[in-house]
């Protein structure tokens, strides 16, 4: 963010109804009005899911930076409805557009925003976000953020959140449901009797209760996965790299050979690393037990696909359901093809071979909790500078200000992570009371946190005119 937004209208008036204003910038802040308040506080007792009492019962303080009607949010690309109303309901100046918008346009929308709300098509890209004058913020709703020049963002002081595990349920369910669908080769009956081929076959067709279920990767997927088919009547193994408790009954085993060569069942739950790469080729396919079946609903990089079509072929594996692959098409239509992956028309004359879209997360509940939390988590950062959860800054967060503490900011200072900027910051906060202060850096961006207490409006003007005068400031936000 260039400096000439940040030192454009830092005075604060005071009117006779007591309400103070400020200018349209994020360089500096108000607390909100009375009326808002008090709308505030029955929601925290009420249905907010964002504001709840501290430990010690007090009602938090919503730090507001602005008047609430001024900050200014872009949505597009049809966010779902559980976010874009947590934040209409927060006052914000919410525009809502169903798609994504060409580069031109998108630049001429986001020059004015204080935050903007994506999913995957919109390319947020350093020439965008040059253009960005006021955005401190950029919400993904979705999984990836590819999409953000993140680097970018986080040298400018723009924060990025995203939910990276709203959707974890929705891909589990859809294990649970191959897994019965590859025992009992429902695919190929189904594809067989709509040619209008009746074929009733019981050879080779399994009940999966007392099967061996072996979950590579026990994250947030792998772990759900383990309860629902532990009660479904599986026993479940898993290998990690990192030592977990099991749910239930489930037991961690220590080799991926010792998985392998155990389970009925294999699925994949890992992160795409360069470790993971390949993860499952023809060494491993040949530890497996002989008609035993693969899943991968984790990244396309994981399994050695022309490697496991030798292995289908073969009968080693008797059955595998894939949802994802080393290249996937942009968008809907008859991509899937030699084109796209040179081994994909190979695979897909398999019998018993389940393939999905990369649809693992993608139902209406994900799409619902992924609009929660990534509303709550723009919510939390605009009002309070929160950043857990985010993606290209350190994750620093300070128990609310509450009522009781009337006189009190919030001085967030984003600035280059170099040897001696504390030490100056100290040395401007040092002639108040810092009653908390956190700092954390990443990579080239430190981000620090620091609350004061019993500071003047003057003060305050004061405070963010010293701190501006630092070279190394990237953003300052003073809230209270
Ligand atoms: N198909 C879909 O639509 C869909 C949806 C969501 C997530 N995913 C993918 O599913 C995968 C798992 O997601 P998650 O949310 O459970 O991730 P997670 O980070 O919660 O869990 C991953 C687990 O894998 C483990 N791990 C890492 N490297 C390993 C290795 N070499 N061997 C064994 N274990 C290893 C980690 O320790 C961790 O416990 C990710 O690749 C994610 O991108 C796919």
């Amino acid at each position: 963010m260039p400096p000439s937004t940040l030192t454009q209208n830092i005075k604060i008036q005071s009117n006779g109804d007591n309400r103070r204003e400020v200018s349209r910038s994020m360089s500096m802040s108000t607390s909100p009005h009375e009326t808002f308040h008090q709308r505030t506080v029955s929601s925290t007792e009420g249905t907010s899911p964002i504001l709840t009492r501290t430990k010690t019962g007090a009602i938090p303080k919503q730090l507001k930076p602005f008047r609430e009607q001024d900050i200014k949010i872009l949505l597009l690309e049809n966010v779902n409805q559980t976010g874009r109303e947590i934040l209409t309901g927060q006052g914000y100046q919410v525009e809502f557009m169903k798609s994504s918008l060409p580069e031109d346009q998108l630049i001429e929308k986001i020059k004015d925003v204080h935050v903007i709300g994506i999913r995957s098509k919109t390319k947020l890209t350093a020439r965008v976000l040059s253009a960005a004058k006021n955005l401190i913020v950029i919400g993904c709703f979705c999984i990836g953020t590819n999409q953000v020049d993140l680097k970018y963002a986080a040298e400018h002081g723009i924060c990025v959140f995203n939910s990276p595990f709203s959707n974890s349920r929705s891909v589990a369910e859809l294990i649970i449901g191959e897994i019965i669908v590859l025992a009992r080769q429902l695919g190929d009956r189904n594809s067989e009797l709509h040619r209008g081929t009746w074929n009733k076959v019981s050879a080779k067709c399994w009940e999966i209760r007392g099967k061996t279920l072996g979950i590579i990767g026990y994250g947030h997927i792998g772990s759900q996965l383990s309860v629902l088919a532990e009660s479904m009547g599986m026993d479940v193994i898993y290998y990690d790299v990192v030592n977990l408790m099991g749910m239930g009954n489930a037991r961690q085993v220590s080799s991926l050979e010792q998985l392998l060569s155990t389970a009925d069942f294999v699925t994949c739950h890992v992160p795409e690393l360069p470790e993971t790469m390949n993860l499952i080729s023809a060494k491993e396919l040949e530890t497996m037990k002989q008609g035993s079946y693969l899943i991968n609903a984790s990244r396309g990089s994981v399994i050695d696909i022309p490697a496991l079509i030798d292995a289908m072929r073969s009968g080693k594996v008797a059955g595998a359901a894939l949802d994802v692959y080393p290249a996937e098409p942009a968008g809907n239509g008859d991509y899937f093809n030699n084109e796209l992956n040179t081994w994909a028309e190979d695979l897909r004359s398999l019998k018993n071979l389940v393939l999905t879209p990369h649809i693992g997360g993608s139902t209406e509940e994900a799409q619902s909790a992924i609009g929660v939390e990534v509303a709550e988590s723009l919510v939390r950062y605009v009002n309070e500078g929160v950043t857990v959860g985010a993606v290209n800054m350190p994750e620093v967060t300070l128990r609310s200000l509450t009522m009781d503490e009337p006189n009190h900011a919030r001085v967030i200072f984003i600035h280059q992570n170099v040897p001696g900027v504390l030490r100056r910051v100290n040395a401007v906060l040092g002639d108040h009371n810092v009653d908390k202060q956190m700092t954390d850096s990443r990579g080239d961006v430190a981000y620090l946190m620091a609350d004061i207490s019993n500071v003047t409006e003057t003060e305050i003007a004061e405070l963010y005119r010293e701190l501006e005068s630092l070279k190394e400031k990237v953003v300052i936000r003073i809230l209270y």
